[in-house]
């Protein structure tokens, strides 16, 4: 197939370069000069796993390029439209912006036949306003809504092997041929038995925001029951052990900690918060508000945790490790690392920060912190150690040398990760997040 994907940041580069590599011949675009730059020379803009590999064979297999012109979409079959929804600068609702502009600018260079395939995270009802769009200025042209379900980390085998396929399409014939392109895109995954749900644009764009919703929710469930640990000298880290156990709850998601953050869930329960509210619906999601509210409460947390093994904050030397909102990603945005560090240094500790991956987006956007590139320089006369990102090597570090470099051994595990017993054999004072 012939396919263009307009919007090259996250979820676009990762899908472009896919599906070359699945060998369909592909055209990204972008607005981003300098994205597009590096892209074309297979310089990916943002650490992921694997794809550096799979966007270098795609360029050198000839069926992947890039341009910032929208005219270059013309003559290609199949159109993904991936260009971000950030939350708004004034309110919690979706900035609609990109995606408006992106399919404005796309309409132009349609030609009959041809299927746009909505890519991105949008407020229920998009699709059917932009169907209407497409209806006055490119007639012949269909739309379908395919939301992508990819985590960071993960892009490319979430990208290649997806868990589901989920096709929002009209009625009638034009629906039909839209599966069939879309059956011919995925043709591998499809081929390998993938589950396929096809059905109406409204339910493919509510499958999107409520799979994070309800992923958000996870987390934040088990982060209540652990401020309850907290207050009765519980375990929750026992407590989702066990009821993980039962199979219609499952272990996955309840890992208690300083909670979600990320380009995903935080701004996708407000927006969809916030379009509940314009369709009268407020009621139906209110319980979204409370899972923000418990989520933000844990990086509160740590805050306090760090000030109460300080008897405060203010010139108190604190190591942060880990910056990105999850490891494997160099990605800060909502990150609770970069959140807490900020508290931490704005109420007068002293604060050094590290990860292997996001320093330079950090730096950018926190320039008031310290950097240092390893967590041994990092928490060099520390008085408290705070892991917050799970990097394998943090997850991992030795406490007797880590010992051997601080003021004081007293570390805030913000995911739960470490091994309290050991910590504690070590001289550490060991605090976790729902623990006692
Ligand atoms: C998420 C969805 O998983 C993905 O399907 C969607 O397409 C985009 O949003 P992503 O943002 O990459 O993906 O991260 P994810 O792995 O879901 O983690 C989100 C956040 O939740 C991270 O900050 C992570 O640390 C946190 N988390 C996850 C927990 O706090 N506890 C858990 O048990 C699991």
């Amino acid at each position: 197939m012939r396919i263009s994907v307009i919007g090259c940041g996250y979820l676009g580069a990762v899908h472009a370069a896919a599906m070359a590599h699945l060998g369909h011949e592909v055209v990204g675009i972008d607005v981003d000069a300098e994205r597009i730059a590096a892209l074309a020379a297979g310089r990916p803009p943002f650490f992921e796993p694997e794809f550096g590999d799979m966007l270098a064979s795609s360029l050198a297999s000839g069926r992947l390029r890039f341009s910032t012109d929208m005219a270059d979409a013309e003559g290609y079959e199949v159109h993904f439209v991936a260009v971000g929804t950030p939350q708004s600068a004034d309110g919690q609702a979706a900035d609609m912006r990109f995606v408006d502009a992106a399919f404005g600018s796309l309409a132009g260079h349609l030609r009959p036949g041809d299927v746009v395939v909505g890519k991105s995270t949008v407020p229920v009802g998009t699709a059917s306003r932009l169907a209407e769009l497409l209806r006055e200025r490119a007639p012949e042209a269909t739309l379908a809504w395919n939301p992508e379900f990819l985590r960071e980390g993960f892009a490319v085998k979430d990208t290649i092997a997806p868990d589901r396929l989920v096709y929002g399409v009209p009625d009638g014939d034009a629906g039909e041929r839209a599966v069939g392109r879309l059956d011919e895109v995925y043709a591998s995954a499809v081929g390998s038995g993938t589950p396929r749900i096809v059905t109406d644009y409204a339910t493919a764009e509510l499958v999107k925001v409520s799979a994070n919703a309800f992923l958000a929710t996870k987390i934040s469930f088990i982060n209540a029951m652990a401020e309850i640990a907290e207050a009765t000298g519980a375990d929750v880290t026992k407590l989702a052990d066990a009821i993980g156990h039962d199979a219609r709850i499952g272990r996955r998601f309840l890992n208690a900690g300083v909670g979600f953050g990320g380009g995903c869930l935080p701004k996708d329960i407000r927006a969809f918060s916030a379009r509940a509210h314009e369709l009268g619906l407020g009621d139906s999601v209110k319980f979204l508000d409370e899972v923000d509210k418990i989520n933000l409460r844990r990086r509160a947390r740590v805050v306090q945790l760090v000030e109460e093994e300080a008897g405060g904050l203010e010139g108190t030397k604190v190591a942060v490790l880990g910056l990105a909102f999850k490891p494997h990603s160099d990605d800060i945005r909502d990150s609770p690392a970069l959140t807490v560090a900020q508290q931490l240094a704005a109420s007068g500790a002293v604060v050094t920060a590290t990860d292997p991956a996001a320093i330079p987006n950090a730096s950018r956007r926190a320039p008031e912190l310290t950097y240092a590139e390893t967590p041994e320089a990092a928490v060099a006369d520390a008085d408290v150690v705070v892991l917050i990102t799970e990097w394998p090597d943090y997850v991992g570090i030795d406490p007797a040398a880590l010992g051997e470099l601080v003021r004081r051994r007293v570390v805030i595990d913000g995911r739960n990760v470490l091994d309290p017993a050991r910590w504690r054999a070590a001289g550490w004072t060991y605090r976790g997040l729902g623990r006692r």
